[in-house]
């Protein structure tokens, strides 16, 4: 969730043309309100004098989806995209206040100039203020608007691609070693429904909601068929993949993982949790899943690790994690799917995996055709990111056998 404040705005008739909605050039005006209306309520509007650096727009592009009419209350919101010494992006999104329906969105970059119009460093406050999320270093977050819902997406390198799907409850932010090492390959990180700096989805929603959005996804990035990498909830998302679109797919990467649905006892466990979210937030249970989730020799010596994953928790939303839950509470049992699995495939599991035992792991690639099994040592249940070189290069080897 961005950190910036959400603004609201009224339409009154002079931003609308001959057909009484909103004309696209009042749009501009209207985001560079908000901008401004947001600055107002964090360091205030004269942040940029204070610090002699004034921000210019390079670039603007907006997205028109629905129109809006005067006497409408709109809700802007802003996302930073990509931070630099001096330049920035930004993504804003403009919704009807009542039902809450995408009717615009924007992508902004700009630039800090000094009094002789010379590029200077942004000030210190605003940096603050807009908070940049972990993302892909150097990299820029993409926004799209999937079937309604805003969207973030880590789009890195060029070649065969591969869809990281993340686990519960984290988000892209989870593959930022993955982005930013694994070269050679197109990599594609998208912050699910609810997760990271995505709109949270309507109160029912399902694995196979979450799998078409995917496949949306790859529509706007332009990928036909793609390596689809999914860690533990992730990985019943790819099951859903390959149950609704195995034509996109030609490879699959089944990281802690099972394809089991969940017992009676584990659809109980998952109502507790419900109910602790409802009445606590994301926050609450971070300190019961943490020792679950990582390998005692995380805990012990990447501090670094366990502070990112309590991050990820933490800045779920309620929804989010709720509806998730409720999918994960409902998935069908994908073990009849194995014996359809004719791509190539790797299983990789933590060694030290608290919550999907290795060796379950080992006979869910027992039970699809020539797949591959690795173990990655010292890992739990989030391998990629307790371990990343040797996840990488795991993952990388099994991608060149692919050429
Ligand atoms: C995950 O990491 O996605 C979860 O452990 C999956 C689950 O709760 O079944």
């Amino acid at each position: 969730m961005s950190p910036v404040p959400t603004v609201r705005l009224r339409i009154y008739p002079d931003d609308c043309d001959a057909y009484g909605h909103v004309n696209q050039a009042a749009f501009l005006r209207m985001f560079e309100r908000a901008r401004w209306e947001a600055i107002a309520l964090g360091p205030g509007t004269d942040v940029f004098t204070r610090a002699a650096a004034w921000p210019a727009i390079r670039r603007a592009s907006v997205e028109y989806y629905e129109p809006a009419f005067p006497g409408e209350l709109l809700r802007f919101d802003l996302v930073l995209t990509h931070l630099g010494r001096t330049s920035f992006s930004m993504h804003q999104t403009v919704r009807r206040e009542a039902g809450g329906a995408i009717i615009a969105a924007g992508q902004f970059v700009g630039v800090c100039i000094d009094h002789h119009g010379r590029p200077t460093p942004i000030p210190e406050a605003m940096t603050q203020f807009l908070g940049v999320r972990p993302s892909t270093p150097g990299g820029e977050v993409r926004h799209f608007v999937v079937r309604g819902a805003a969207t973030a997406v880590d789009v890195e390198g060029d070649g065969q691609a591969v869809l990281f799907v993340h686990g519960f409850p984290f988000d892209r932010t989870m593959w930022r070693a993955q982005l930013t090492n694994l070269g050679g390959f197109s990599r594609i990180a998208p912050d699910l429904r609810g997760f990271g700096l995505t709109d949270p989805p309507p109160e029912r929603w399902t694995l196979a909601d979450y799998a078409d959005d995917l496949v949306w996804i790859l529509d706007q990035v332009g990928v036909e068929r793609t390596v689809v990498c999914g860690l533990s909830m992730g990985g019943y998302i790819a099951f859903e993949l390959w149950r609704r679109h195995r034509k996109r797919i030609c490879g699959l990467i089944l990281a802690s993982t099972r394809p089991e649905p969940d017992t009676a006892e584990g659809k109980k466990r998952r109502d507790e949790m419900i109910e602790l979210v409802r009445r606590s937030g994301p926050g609450a249970v971070v300190d019961a899943m943490l020792p679950k989730l990582l390998a005692p020799a995380t805990l012990d010596g990447q501090p670094q690790i366990a502070a990112h994953v309590r991050t990820m928790i933490a800045d779920s939303s309620a929804s989010g994690m709720m509806s998730a839950i409720v999918a994960m509470r409902e998935r069908s049992d994908s073990t009849p799917l194995l014996s359809s699995i004719d791509v190539p495939t790797l299983v990789v599991a933590g060694a030290a995996d608290a919550l999907i035992p290795a060796d379950a792991q080992r006979a869910l690639a027992h039970a699809i055709t020539n797949a591959q099994f690795e173990s990655v040592p010292d890992a739990g249940h989030l391998a990629p990111l307790e371990q990343p070189d040797r996840f990488n290069r795991t993952v990388a080897a099994f991608l060149n056998s692919m050429r």
